[in-house]
């Protein structure tokens, strides 16, 4: 069967499961794992433009891609359009396919300087920074933000019209507001509202946590992509799981126990090949942490990985699990 596709600007993203960007988590290991397991588009999350102006070492490491992830789009944020221009003009030499534009992060470092949730409070920055970025380069810029500051400002809508007139080619929105954080529940009846009243493409972020709940929102919303985040973590296969579920109606089983350890150890590989800083294996650890959650022995596993120094050795726990687990199984 043919994949559904949706074309962002000129970009064609084939499928309707997307990897939401996570700071912190979907690093290029994790995004690799996703897109083995099929992932239509990732995103390198969160690149603050006025770090990335100042060349800092740090913000260039994030940058990193492979050509298997592409489409690929990268995030950034500020509050500055002529800072943002600057940005989108180096990330003119990058590999990347999409720039998309953060406004809906919550934490202080971002929303307490002008830039993420805090542009649903100027919409006509919003626009300006979105008209400044599409100038600044020949890719589409979108636009992935949230239902408004707070409950008495829920204001999507508005936001998505200002930043798509000013040239934004789909919006993304997880509709909860910058007070709600990720308490209570995503308002899907906001997507809705504004995949009836733009004429571009728009991806619902917000509790899908399974294969039903992806299709329930691309029914009951209309939207064109949907996007997995919190459920993804230690658990990539949502996203073929997800695919083949859209596409079949056929809801394909959970990875063995033994599998997912497999995956957690090419996540571990993964990780390692491409780790800029050393820090792979304090990195791995809470990705391990979710991978092996609801498993036998989880804790003690757990307790064994977060004294592991090196990536060799939480593969190496791994091995061992792998081992146990095919042995148990081959008993039966
Ligand atoms: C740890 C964490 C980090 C996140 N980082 C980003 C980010 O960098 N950029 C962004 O647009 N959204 C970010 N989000 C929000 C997610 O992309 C997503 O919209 C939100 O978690 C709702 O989806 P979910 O219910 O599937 O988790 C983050 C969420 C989490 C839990």
């Amino acid at each position: 069967m043919d994949k559904v596709e949706t074309k962002i600007g000129p970009v064609g993203v084939a499928g309707q499961v997307a990897l939401a960007p996570m700071a912190g988590i979907t690093d290029l290991a994790f995004r690799l794992i996703a897109k083995s397991f099929g992932a239509a588009l990732v995103y390198i999350p969160l690149i603050s433009a006025k770090a990335l102006c100042l060349g800092s070492q740090r913000t260039l490491d994030l940058l990193a891609s492979d050509p298997v992830e592409r489409p690929l789009a990268v995030q950034i944020f500020g509050g500055d359009p002529e800072t943002i221009a600057r940005a989108v003009g180096m990330l003119n030499t990058y590999p990347v396919d999409i720039i998309d534009i953060n406004m809906g992060c919550p934490v202080p470092k971002v929303a307490g300087h002008a830039s993420g949730a805090s542009l649903l409070r100027t919409p006509k920055l919003a626009a300006d920074i979105v008209r400044a970025a599409a100038r600044a380069t020949g890719l589409p810029v979108t636009v992935k933000l949230r239902s408004g500051w707070d409950a008495n400002s829920i204001n999507a809508l508005e936001v998505a019209q200002a930043v798509t007139e000013a040239g934004a080619s789909a919006i993304a929105i997880h509709p909860r507001t910058k007070a709600q954080g990720f308490s209570g529940r995503a308002d899907w009846s906001l997507i809705r509202l504004l995949k009836e009243n733009l004429n571009v493409p728009v991806i619902g972020s917000g509790d899908v946590c399974s294969p039903e709940d992806a299709g329930r929102m691309l029914n009951e919303t209309g939207c064109d992509l949907v996007m997995v985040a919190r459920a993804a973590r230690g658990n990539p296969w949502i996203l073929s799981r997800t695919t083949q579920f859209l596409e079949t109606g056929a809801l394909p089983p959970e990875p063995t126990p033994h599998e997912r350890v497999r995956i957690l150890a090419q996540h571990c590989t993964l990780s390692a090949n491409h780790d800029e800083r050393g820090r792979a294996a304090l990195r791995m650890r809470k990705h391990a942490a979710w991978y092996i959650k609801g498993l036998k022995n989880a804790a003690a596993t757990r307790d064994k990985i977060n004294h592991a120094g090196t990536i060799d050795e939480i593969v190496e726990i791994c091995r061992g699990l792998e081992k146990e687990w095919h042995e148990s199984c081959s008993l039966v």
